[in-house]
């Protein structure tokens, strides 16, 4: 065995390779957390990043053959996938309309009152066919993969029965086996109350936890809480998450959103592995979160979606020393966008989250909030082999071009996906 590997792929030259190297979530990162690498290059072989660093040093390191596939990549930048940590990207309908009120003051728990929301696409999910819904997904899945994510949380909780919760599940699973993508699938259950248990939410809870939680825990890794006044309350999605547990289920929140129930607190109580949302959490819960080691997850989509004008105060996270993640929160509600490069200038120039606190969110920080951060996040050798070559150098151009896809290659399991152009 020679101590220089031979390498499928090497991507070389590139002015930047981002690699955010370290290991688990970092708080407050800085631009030494980027761990740049100058004139850099990354050297795949088979699923598995083989050799990071300066050029000449990787060159060094490995073995090019006659079947090594040579990218220049003067010019660009290199970075990790993006990780994505929470979507509902499987769903049905559209509900383009419902922003058009929010736009003009409608707020969002009004529109729910009137027969929208959640329950509008609880509709539309149970009227769709397998297909239809699996046609759905696959093409959003597929937008995503050309925006640069290569992992994405998926949640059921648009079907709110016990079949169709589950279809939602199988269905994921199966878009997950079929995509060159990696999806980790979350049960939401307790998404909403469905209509047919309109003044029996015990009964709904109890659905939940006594048939749903025991069937989706053979799929989904995570289970999921809606825990917001009008939604579940914190004694309710404490039992739930408990419940999910004992089957074996990480819990994880949509917490503290709207109103202000304790939500960080309750994440840490349940040993949640993220709570997300975070707009109204006090400095409390924030300690609580940091203090057990519960990802924050900040979904700054949410303020297009909901024409809301708020979004969550960073100062809090950094203040409580709490690592912070970002996702689309990709769904037909309350944040429409498969795009974390969009999130990413979301959060700089809404949040004012620094360049580093950013990238660090959509990639190292994301792979933690949905414990993938052994295998995907950064690059560093013997990890999986998922990165993007952008066609800008500076980490800092990406949310500066904003609503621009800048990616010219996607490598997902060291596999160079089809050009899209
Ligand atoms: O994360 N907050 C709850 N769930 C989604 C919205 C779902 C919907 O409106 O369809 C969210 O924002
Ligand atoms: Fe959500």
């Amino acid at each position: 065995m020679s101590d220089r590997p031979p390498v499928d792929l090497l991507i070389e030259n590139a002015d930047r390779v981002v690699t955010l190297a370290g290991s688990g979530p970092v708080a407050n990162a800085g631009w030494d957390d980027l761990g740049i690498i100058e004139h850099g290059s990354v050297a795949i072989a088979g699923d598995r990043i083989a050799a990071v660093g300066r050029t000449d040093a990787v060159r060094e390191a490995v073995t090019i053959t006659g079947e090594t596939c040579v990218i220049d990549a003067r010019g660009r930048m290199v970075t990790p996938g993006f990780v994505d940590p929470h979507t509902h990207f499987l769903f049905a309908g559209n509900r383009a309309e419902e922003y058009g009120m929010r736009v003009e003051g409608v707020p969002y728990q009004t529109i729910r009152e009137q027969g929208g929301g959640i329950r509008s696409t609880v509709r539309a999910f149970r009227e769709a066919t397998d297909d239809e819904l699996t046609d759905a997904g696959r093409a959003r899945l597929s937008m995503m993969l050309q925006a640069g994510t290569t992992t994405v949380e998926g949640k059921s909780g648009y079907g709110l029965s016990m079949a169709d919760e589950m279809r939602a599940l199988r269905i994921i699973r199966k878009l997950g086996e079929e995509m060159p993508l990696t999806i980790v699938p979350t049960f939401l259950g307790a998404h909403d109350i469905p209509p047919e248990f309109d003044g029996d939410r015990a009964g709904y809870i109890d659905l939940v936890i006594h048939k749903m939680i025991p069937e989706a825990s053979r799929i989904a890794v995570f289970c999921d809480v809606f825990c917001e006044q009008g939604y579940f309350d914190r004694a309710e999605s404490k039992r739930i998450l408990m419940a999910g547990r004992e089957h074996g289920m990480i819990p994880k929140l949509h917490a503290e959103e709207f109103v202000p129930m304790g939500g960080g607190e309750l994440a840490a109580e349940v040993g949640a592995i993220s709570a997300d949302h975070l707009l109204v959490i006090t400095d409390e819960g924030v300690a609580a979160m940091a203090d057990a080691g519960v990802i924050g997850v900040l979904l700054p989509g949410t303020t297009i979606g909901l024409a809301s004008g708020r979004w969550a105060d960073i100062e809090k996270f950094r203040r409580g020393g709490l690592p912070v993640a970002l996702a689309t929160d990709c769904n037909p509600g309350s944040s429409y966008t498969i795009s974390q490069a969009c999130i990413l200038s979301l959060a700089c120039s809404l949040l004012k989250m620094t360049v580093p606190e950013a990238w660090a969110g959509v990639t190292r920080n994301a792979a933690a909030a949905i414990g993938l951060q052994e295998s995907v996040g950064t690059l560093e050798t013997g990890k999986i082999a998922d990165c993007l070559v952008f066609s800008e150098n500076h980490p800092a151009a990406v949310p500066y071009r904003f609503g621009q896809n800048l990616i010219d290659f996607v490598i997902r399991n060291g596999n160079l996906l089809p050009s899209f152009d």
